[in-house]
């Protein structure tokens, strides 16, 4: 028989899949798998729609959200992952920020149902533009595919005073012709020159040519 375990708080996995507990009991964000067990509803967690997902299942050791988080998401695109962090901090609140218009249409959506996620139309380049609307944040969760994706992590870290962060480095953004072990090594060492990187993740085989790193 198929047994729910909690692998950090608000995260479960059976059968070798991730589950989130659906904070909207009947209602999905991404045609993810709905599954009920002893009385609660589940929605399963893809690792290949989240990078998030991805590092937990490549063996990501300590997950820095919990039911309290404050979380300033940079990149949150339609709020696939988005949501699944909002089943976990459900007692916190999460910054959610996205510059592009058309993504942000499907993410104001998901936040009407939502109350812990608070929605911002903003380039995560500029934070002095969204300062005012974030409050005190535990940990900094970036996601984006830009050139300079670094140089936007440190300034928004900087600038939010945040202790914890998490870096989803995409090396073809960064170099398309750099072999991308060559950049993660580049990327690590530049972030290490004023904070402390506790984990580095490959994402592979869910997302090619990326990696998880974790500062705090
Ligand atoms: C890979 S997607 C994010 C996927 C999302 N994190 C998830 O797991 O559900 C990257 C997103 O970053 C957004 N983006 C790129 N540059 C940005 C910037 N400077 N400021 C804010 N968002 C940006 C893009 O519009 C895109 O939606």
């Amino acid at each position: 028989m198929s047994i729910m375990k909690e692998k950090f708080p608000g995260v479960y996995q059976m059968d070798g899949r991730l589950y989130t507990p659906n904070l909207v009991p009947g209602e999905k964000v991404y045609n993810e798998h709905i599954i009920h067990y002893e009385g609660v509803e589940y929605r399963s967690w893809n690792p290949y729609k989240s990078k998030m997902a991805a590092a937990i299942l490549k063996g990501l050791k300590t997950m820095p959200v919990s039911r309290n988080s404050n979380i300033l998401y940079l990149g949150a695109a339609n709020g696939t992952t988005v949501s699944h962090l909002s089943d976990i901090a459900v007692d916190g609140t999460i910054y959610a920020v996205e510059m592009s218009v058309r993504a942000m249409g499907d993410l104001v959506n998901v936040c009407s149902t939502r109350g812990n996620i608070i929605p911002i139309l903003a380039d995560a380049e500029k934070p002095d533009t969204y300062g005012m609307m974030v409050g005190s944040v535990d940990l900094l969760y970036q996601d984006i595919s830009q050139r300079d994706q670094m140089g936007i992590f440190m300034k928004n870290m900087e600038k939010f005073g945040v202790g914890q962060g998490i870096l989803m480095v995409k090396a073809r953004s960064i170099d398309v012709s750099m072999p991308p072990g060559k950049i993660f090594h580049r990327v690590r060492k530049e972030l290490e020159r004023k904070f402390r990187v506790t984990e580095a993740v490959s994402l592979s085989p869910y997302s090619r040519d990326h990696m998880a790193l974790v500062v705090g």
